[in-house]
């Protein structure tokens, strides 16, 4: 086994909270900068478990490292949990405030009582084809009125948390680790890696 950890994913975004949960103290951290010929992999999975796996596996399988990865996103109840696995691709990767735009206009045509949302994140350790660490984990929430707030990314200017009466965009950094579904999924691992003082 090597004794770094790599990041597999390409969202900056994503880069900064992972590393702010999993402080290299334990082991050198490694993204994928360092690797700029690799190319992203397709993400052909129908859950996010699925797409996690594949990609620690492809990573892991084009680098020789072990490798964290995720996969996430939004799922809206009254949009029978679109966007799902393709919420980076929704609406043709078009801007966010796009996305919100049609997420709007859709939610108008359906059930109007319905507002609950949550985002996923599964999260893949794998070292080759050998999975070391899995987990998924999630936030509840709804969808707000109206985009609000300006940090964090993606969706969450459209996420509503009840009980911080927030959107997860009107949130610091540390308050939204704190109850995210990915701040969860890395405070499972870094749990795992103590416990188990699994040497990477
Ligand atoms: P992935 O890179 O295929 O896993 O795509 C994840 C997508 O889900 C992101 O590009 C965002 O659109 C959305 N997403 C996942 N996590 C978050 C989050 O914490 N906040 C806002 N949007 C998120």
């Amino acid at each position: 086994m090597t004794n770094t950890l790599l990041i597999g994913t390409t969202n900056s975004h994503k880069i900064i909270e992972i590393k702010d949960l999993l402080p290299d103290s334990l082991f050198p951290i490694k993204t994928l900068k360092d690797y700029p010929e690799i190319a992203p992999p397709e993400e052909t999975g129908a859950t996010f478990s699925e797409n996690a796996r594949l990609k620690a596996f492809y990573y892991s399988r084009m680098t020789g490292s072990v490798v964290v990865a995720e996969d996430s996103g939004l799922e809206i109840d009254a949009l029978d949990r679109a966007p799902g696995i393709f919420s980076s691709r929704f609406n043709n990767s078009s801007s966010y405030p796009e996305k919100f735009r049609v997420i709007y206009e859709q939610l108008k045509q359906r059930d109007t009582r319905i507002k609950t949302a949550r985002f996923v994140c599964a999260l893949t350790v794998a070292d080759g084809n050998r999975i070391i660490f899995e987990t998924q984990h999630t936030v509840e929430g709804e969808i707000a009125q109206k985009p609000k707030g300006s940090n964090g990314f993606g969706y969450d200017p459209i996420f509503f948390y009840p009980p911080f009466n927030r959107t997860l965009a009107e949130l610091p950094a540390e308050d939204k680790a704190e109850i995210s579904h990915r701040g969860k999924a890395l405070r499972a691992l870094r749990l795992f890696l103590s416990e188990t003082q699994q040497h990477i």
